[in-house]
């Protein structure tokens, strides 16, 4: 029989599956609502998220990945079986080999849930990976090739840099600063500033709208509804741009100083070949217009920045799941 290997990225705001033949099979939130009773899901991605909050005592709906992390692994174990139920991925006579990407730094009880989770589902046999090779591959990067490459993701919940040579991972370094953060930057801005009290979503809604990196760049402004922090009373006022660009900034530059460190840390042989290089942007953050710029000033590196950085990790797992040749070594397999 053909060897049936499938990828998946479960990060702390998008779930994503790849397989063979069909490529990236879901792109969902990472969030499930579970009835403690039955311990039946209720709810998958988009649907369980909505319900976050707003739930019975006897529903759990959570999301249950932060900072790349499972953190429940109940909901976790269920949201995967559910994924992987929908999508048919496991069947009687059929079931797949997966290959999971994980942040570089995985403590021991975190690997042996997220190995669990994906066994649970169903799995024959799991292998996890550096998510930031995995980019890196995804990223078309020559993951073999002897040269040193730096590779920068900045997603939802963490940020990763990495040297990557000859198939292997040289340095890699995590910072929890990324999507999440920058949404809690505004918020302690707007609070500090305005007095004005809002929440992550309407965080999230702000960056969206107006963020950017780059000061020079004027998105506009935009009315936001909150709370007075004083009065507590309800309050609307136009936000700027100006004022998210400069909420981020700090978290901004503790990215740019993550990119450095890794090349500083790095043997230093390759020092003067990745300052040539320079850094492969990627991962749903870099969607912020004018990180790529703001970040090669902050460096003094050069910066691409990838053109569909949400998926260069699934991308990556299912060029590696159909050309094992692309990792430095075996990968092994832990079996039911
Ligand atoms: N246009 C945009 N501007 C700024 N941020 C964006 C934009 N589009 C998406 N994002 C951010 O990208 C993040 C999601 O990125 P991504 O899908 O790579 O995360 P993830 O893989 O779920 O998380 P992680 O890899 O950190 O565990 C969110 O924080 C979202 O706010
Ligand atoms: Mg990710």
């Amino acid at each position: 029989m053909m060897n049936y290997v499938i990828g998946l990225d479960l990060g702390t705001h998008y779930t994503r599956i790849w397989k063979p033949e069909e490529g990236i099979v879901l792109r969902c939130p990472t969030a499930a609502a579970i009835d403690s009773r039955t311990h039946h899901v209720v709810a998958l991605g988009s649907e369980a998220c909505r319900m976050i909050g707003k739930t019975p005592e006897h529903i759990l709906a959570y999301r249950p990945v932060a900072e790349g992390l499972i953190t429940d692994f109940e909901v976790a174990s269920r949201m995967v079986t559910g994924f992987f139920d929908a999508k048919r991925l496991c069947t009687l006579f059929r079931r797949p080999a997966v290959i999971v990407a994980a942040p570089y730094y995985l403590d021991q009880v975190h690997q042996l849930a997220v190995e669990n989770a994906v066994l649970e589902a169903g799995a024959r046999s799991v292998a996890i990976i550096p998510g930031i090779y995995a980019a890196a591959a995804g990223e078309r990067l020559d993951v073999r090739s002897p040269r040193a490459h730096l590779i920068l993701s900045v997603g939802g919940g963490v940020a990763e840099a990495a040297v990557i040579s000859s198939g292997n991972v040289i340095h890699a370094k995590t910072l929890r600063v990324a999507g999440d953060r920058l949404n809690m930057a505004i918020v302690s801005y707007l609070k500090n500033r305005y007095r004005l009290l809002i929440g992550e979503s309407a965080a999230e809604a702000l960056k969206l709208k107006l963020g950017t990196a780059d000061p020079k760049l004027d998105r506009g402004q935009m009315v936001v509804r909150g709370r007075n922090a004083i009065s507590k009373l309800a309050e609307s006022r136009a936000v700027d741009a100006r004022d998210i660009c400069e909420a981020m900034t700090p978290a901004i530059d503790a990215v740019a100083r993550l990119a450095e460190s890794v090349v500083q840390e790095a043997p230093h042989e390759l020092e003067r070949e990745l300052y040539g290089m320079g850094i492969m942007l990627t991962g749903g953050s870099a969607l912020l217009p004018g990180l790529g710029k703001a970040l090669s000033q902050k460096t003094g590196m050069r910066v691409v920045v990838s053109q569909n950085p949400q998926d260069a990790v699934i991308q990556g797992l299912g060029r590696i799941a159909s050309h094992p040749e692309l990792m430095g070594e075996p990968l092994t397999f832990r079996r039911r």
